[in-house]
């Protein structure tokens, strides 16, 4: 067996009066496509946040490819690698496509008394590549994100997690109010991460998408994972039975 790329041990969390992680322990390997499901507060966001670094565990331990990790932001996770992909999105609205790729990590060109300034046209043209490569027919780099459809709004998300070769890309609910078209066309980015070595956790509490893209399904209830099995292995059934 390889070792796992994340392994999370015995995390718990506690809101106030609710007990929203109960010891989850989870290994995970590179480069599969892990689905994660379960009713409405099981705890899969907030499992999830806890890796992305958007909250912290009140007692537990994380590993990445085998070292510690302690994120204090989402910021601490994404220059580790991991990447998260929200059903609403941390896209800014008001932005072009070529800004909202490249937020937080513009890239500078530097003027002649040595100021750095943004480096618009290097923006536009990597927006366009990354974009090509995610396979969006965009018009232009230059659209507001705004006037973009739900799932294009995905697909400009999953561009940027690509470009910035990410090892993980997490996917909480991604496929939430996306049309059906929408929704087939992020069940297939899902199914091609591992072929691009990246690791997918996709969260989702349609059993029906996790079969088509997952290579794994770990089911969790009230805090806990209750099953955890190769997709192979179960059947909608079998997991349905057990939600
Ligand atoms: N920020 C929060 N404050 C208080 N309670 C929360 C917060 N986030 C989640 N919870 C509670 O924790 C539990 C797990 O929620 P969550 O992780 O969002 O579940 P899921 O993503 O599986 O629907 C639920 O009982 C939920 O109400
Ligand atoms: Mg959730």
């Amino acid at each position: 067996m390889p070792e796992p790329i994340i392994q999370v041990g015995d995390l718990h969390k506690w809101y106030s009066g609710v007990h929203a992680l109960k010891g989850v322990s989870l290994d995970i390997y590179a480069n599969e496509a892990l689905g994660l499901i379960g009713d409405n507060g099981a705890g899969k966001s907030t499992l999830i946040n806890i890796l992305s670094g958007t909250q912290r565990q009140d007692d537990g331990w994380i590993r990445l490819e085998g070292q510690p990790v302690d994120f204090s932001n989402p910021r601490d996770a994404m220059e580790r690698g991991i990447e998260t992909i929200y059903q609403y999105n941390s896209m800014v609205p008001t932005m072009t496509i070529a800004r909202n790729v490249f937020i937080g990590r513009e890239p500078l060109k530097f003027s002649l008394f040595g100021i750095g300034v943004m480096d618009h046209k290097k923006m536009r043209d990597d927006s366009v590549s990354a974009i090509a490569d995610v396979d969006l027919h965009l018009r232009s780099p230059d659209a507001i994100v705004g006037e973009l459809s739900g799932g294009q709004r995905q697909g400009v998300a999953i561009a940027r997690a690509m470009h910035f070769k990410s090892k993980v890309m997490i996917l909480d609910e991604p496929t939430n109010h996306l049309s059906v078209k929408e929704t087939k066309k992020v069940i297939g980015f899902v199914r091609g991460l591992k072929d691009q070595g990246v690791t997918g956790i996709f969260i989702s509490h349609n059993m029906h998408q996790v079969f088509e893209c997952c290579d794994r399904v770990v089911a969790m209830a009230r805090g806990e994972i209750v099953m955890d099995k190769r997709i192979e292995e179960t059947s909608i059934e079998e997991v349905s039975e057990i939600l």
